[in-house]
């Protein structure tokens, strides 16, 4: 049977490969992609979802705008690691897929309702405002998700936009603190797990030797983010963020985590954002959340590279 998904997104290349891998993937059926402003601003990261559709060849999934702002704070964006246009590392044509008229947050809404209790998954890939948007605006959908998989926070690598929290969950606390505390199945890739997937010369050139579009164009974004986390970290490539919340879905034994508390610092500006995860159990605080600690990263750098030559 396949899993419904909705991918939530503020594309970014490594979101591009964690679309990609989801469209390329049998197992999974895409019901729609929500943008979201994050790593760049909304009007690019709903045009760079419908860039990477078209790449995939997969032109029926419809693609939303959601909330261009997170829900109180002003946007923080970072063209300073994906580019001015979120995407760049390689020029694709300006896609022909319209952007539905529908606001992203309706559509999840909708869907879920639609649909009966425990079938949808929502799989965010940025800022989680149009999740929490969703659960402000109609609170019955909340017990009506079947998991949420998510990528953001981190524990042991603490932070990577400030010394305390990771882009994702610092972009918009507000909102990650209520999709923390809905009581949803939630599944968390922290970058303590994405720092163990790099983007090593090996795996980049495996991507460009598939010989496809779609490999040259996962080659090229990649080696381009990869400049900005070499030289932060010095390690032998990027971390890949977004794809480990799809190869989840896909195949979640290639992941081991802790079922543990995790809580959202929304006051102090010094840590704003930051996943206060209780790995250690020190505290008696109800887990909330299967929070992922490691990953067989050939494994899924196999299963990446097998999917997207599919496509
Ligand atoms: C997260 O932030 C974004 O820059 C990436 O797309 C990823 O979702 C990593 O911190
Ligand atoms: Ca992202």
């Amino acid at each position: 049977m396949t899993r419904k998904i909705i991918i939530d997104t503020d594309p970014g290349q490594d979101d591009a490969v964690a679309i990609l891998l989801a469209l390329a993937s049998p197992e999974l059926e895409v019901l729609g992609i929500t943008a979201v402003a994050g790593n760049v601003p909304l009007p690019l990261t709903q045009k760079n979802a419908r860039i990477i559709c078209e790449l995939s060849g997969v032109i029926d999934v419809p693609v939303f705008a959601g909330c261009d702002a997170p829900l109180a704070r002003k946007l923080v964006t970072a063209e300073h690691v994906h580019g001015k246009t979120g995407l760049d590392g390689i020029d694709l044509p300006e896609p022909e897929i319209p952007l539905q008229d529908q606001h992203a947050v309706d559509f999840i809404v909708e869907t879920l309702r639609q649909h009966p209790a425990n079938t949808v998954t929502l799989c965010p890939l940025g800022p989680l405002t149009n999740i929490a948007a969703a659960f402000n605006k109609a609170p019955d959908i909340v017990e009506k998700v079947q998991q949420i998989v998510l990528m953001g926070g981190a524990y042991f690598q603490v932070g990577n936009i400030t010394p305390a929290a990771e882009f994702n969950i610092y972009v918009d606390p507000e909102a990650a603190e209520i999709v923390f505390k809905s009581k949803v199945d939630l599944v968390v890739m922290p970058l303590d797990v994405t720092h163990k997937a790099l983007t090593t010369q090996p795996r980049v050139d495996a991507f460009r030797a598939l010989g496809t579009r779609v490999g040259m164009a996962v080659a090229s974004w990649t080696a381009f983010f990869e400049r900005f986390d070499v030289a932060k970290y010095g390690s032998a490539g990027a971390p890949l963020h977004d794809p480990t919340v799809i190869a989840y879905l896909i195949d979640p034994k290639l992941f081991s985590g802790r079922h543990i508390n995790v809580e959202i610092e929304v006051q102090s500006d010094l840590t704003r954002g930051m996943t206060v995860a209780d790995w250690w159990r020190v505290t008696d605080r109800p887990a909330n959340a299967l929070f992922i600690g490691d990953i067989h990263a050939d494994g899924f750098f196999a299963l990446l590279t097998d999917r997207l030559s599919r496509l």
